[in-house]
């Protein structure tokens, strides 16, 4: 059931994407006036299920992925079961790879304007889950996050080590080495995990990295604790943070931030 949803939905997908531009064309040329007027009263319903705010009941999922993005929503569990939907068109869609290009492009920007100092100290951090390789062909098959987090599950399909790129990240990442700024990751992922993550991000054309910090086996404070003591020994070891992007706000909370902080999109799910 799970599988033919999934693939009812990427067939939707794929139908919005083919018929989004004249869809919104003609959205854009309704008329000025408050009244809506019946000709175009069928296309606004269309797009409803787009929206989740549908007669399904619950939030209006673009509120939600805004408010959660601006981190005005936290500490949530799971996507409400009616923005499954939503979340889905979202991360298959455009609209994600759009969203993902502003950040990257204002990140460049940044890079393109920085002073360096060309000592081999200047280092950017990059998480790596939605940050740098997507988890998205899980996700896809397990709610999008509507699902509450089954770590057995998951940590199967990571253990597989397919996780495919986030390109517009690699883009990033490529600039960084061609203006000698050194990549680290920090990742919430455990130790144990390590071979399987240099290799993934081995086949998916990561190479040249200064460090890879993974998680110690036991560690139990949050991931804003654990994530800004790495940050807070490269500092102490001499190196300069002139940037740090990741796709949780825990990624990029806690002294020291880094110089800017980048944030990527993720309404997927959320870590404390
Ligand atoms: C979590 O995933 C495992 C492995 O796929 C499965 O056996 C188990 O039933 C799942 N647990 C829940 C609560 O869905
Ligand atoms: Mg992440």
């Amino acid at each position: 059931m799970a599988m033919a949803r999934t693939t009812a939905l990427l067939l939707v997908a794929a139908a919005l994407l083919a018929a989004s531009s004249s869809a919104w064309e003609v959205n854009i040329q309704m008329p000025a006036s408050a009244a809506v007027d019946d000709a175009v009263a069928p296309l606004i319903h269309a797009l409803r299920p787009l929206l989740g705010s549908g007669k399904q009941a619950g939030v209006a999922c673009d509120s939600w992925r805004l408010g959660v993005e601006a981190y005005n929503v936290r500490d949530w569990k799971t996507v409400p079961a009616n923005c499954e939907g939503y979340v889905g068109h979202y991360m298959l869609g455009n609209h994600f790879r759009r969203d993902c290009k502003v950040v990257i492009d204002q990140a460049i920007a940044y890079v393109d304007g920085l002073k360096l100092a060309g000592n081999g100290k200047d280092v950017w951090v990059f998480d790596i889950d939605e940050t740098t390789l997507s988890n998205l062909p899980y996700y896809a098959t397990h709610g999008f996050g509507a699902r509450p987090y089954n770590a057995t599950s998951f940590d199967a399909y990571v253990m597989e080590g397919s996780a495919p790129v986030l390109p517009e990240t690699k883009r990033l990442y490529y600039k960084l080495l061609k203006v000698g700024i050194k990549p680290v990751f920090i990742t919430g992922r455990t130790e144990d995990k390590r071979a399987v993550t240099v290799g993934n991000l081995r086949s998916q054309g990561f190479s040249g990295w200064m460090s890879l910090t993974l998680k110690q086996h036991g560690f139990k404070g949050s991931a804003i604790s654990y994530k800004s003591a790495e940050r807070k020994k490269l500092e102490d070891a001499g190196y300069v943070i002139v940037g740090n992007i990741g796709d949780q706000w825990s990624d990029i909370l806690g002294a020291p931030e880094g110089a800017r902080t980048f944030s990527r999109p993720d309404p997927m799910y959320y870590i404390a």
